[in-house]
């Protein structure tokens, strides 16, 4: 069992990596903590809230829009023998960091290597940390990266991944689509079926309600195409916001998510909602997004009585 800790960055290519400054800056409000060659670093923990000062959480760099990579740490930094070999065992080619590899994720070692679907995993082992200041590029109340929406081409398969070489747990599934923990935190990653790989959305966590609001207006005023909110998720009861960023990469802010605690893990249960509409938003917003909508994920909701396709609005 791969002991995950943490999500800790995602690597994204874009064509045009102006623009993907541009918008990770004045848009969502990161903070650009350093552009090398052709790769754009972007931080986003706010230490206070979080307990933890990620040296960074995302990188733009010049390449295919389609290769994303999503990294996480792991709880025994002297396991990472252990845990390549048994990664190795279970069918997937693990790759070995070279040092210059290491040092541009700013990390002292790492593995890559793919799920069943194809998406392109990192494990690392003591990044770096930084002692300056979070200064976000504007007031948009970010206090962390959180999460991830990855894709998948067999959820139940990928589900099985994740929970039985990885030490993911399920909170709760939406349709065939698992919301899935690695710590208190409710999800920090959650895989929609889709037809590729990749990263389906990227989310940050908000200090309060009055965020997700002011963003939405200032996201409005700016042209940005909203796709999703604002509404409350059911599953883990945040409020959100999801706006379409460089590339078609869906961004996401939310508060308020909920915290399984050690406490509580014995005694959880994780919940099966109805792929519907209701089941993403409790608010009544309807999403403008594929992999959220009936139609994307097979017609299958569509089928069962009463439960109409989502309507795009
Ligand atoms: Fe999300």
């Amino acid at each position: 069992m791969v002991n995950l800790f943490d999500i800790r960055y995602l690597r994204i290519g874009t064509p045009n990596l102006d623009n993907a400054i541009e918008f990770a800056t004045r848009i969502v409000g990161l903070q650009l903590v350093g552009r090398e060659g052709k790769a754009a670093y972007f931080r986003s923990d706010k230490p206070k809230v979080r307990g933890d000062t990620r040296d960074h959480t995302l990188v733009y760099f010049e390449g295919d829009p389609s290769d994303h990579v999503a990294a996480f740490d792991i709880l025994d930094r002297d396991a990472l023998d252990s845990v390549a070999a048994e990664i190795e065992a279970a069918g997937h080619p693990v790759h070995w960091g070279t040092s210059e590899e290491c040092e541009l994720r700013r990390v002292k070692n790492f593995i890559a290597f793919k799920d069943p679907t194809g998406n392109k995993l990192e494990i690392v082992v003591k990044p770096f940390h930084t002692g300056t200041r979070y200064f976000p590029t504007r007031d948009a109340g970010i206090t962390e990266f959180s999460h991830i929406g990855l894709r998948t081409a067999n959820a139940a398969r990928d589900e099985a991944f994740w929970t039985r070489l990885m030490n993911a747990r399920v909170s709760d599934w939406i349709g065939d689509a698992p919301l899935l923990r690695i710590n208190t935190i409710h999800h920090s990653l959650a895989l929609f079926p889709s037809a590729t790989p990749g990263v389906q959305h990227i989310n940050h966590q908000v200090e309060d309600i009055d965020d997700i609001m002011r963003s939405y207006y200032f996201l409005k005023e700016k042209g940005v195409r909203i796709v999703f909110g604002p509404g409350r998720h059911p599953s883990s009861s945040a409020c959100f916001l999801y706006f379409e960023g460089p590339d078609k990469m869906v961004y996401e802010y939310s508060v308020g998510v909920k915290l399984i605690t050690p406490e509580m893990e014995a005694s959880y249960r994780p919940r099966q909602f109805p792929f519907a509409p209701e089941s993403f938003c409790m608010w009544g917003s309807r999403p403008d997004i594929p992999e959220f909508r009936a139609e994307a994920a097979g017609g299958k909701a569509a089928e069962k009585p009463g439960m109409a396709p989502l309507r795009v609005v």
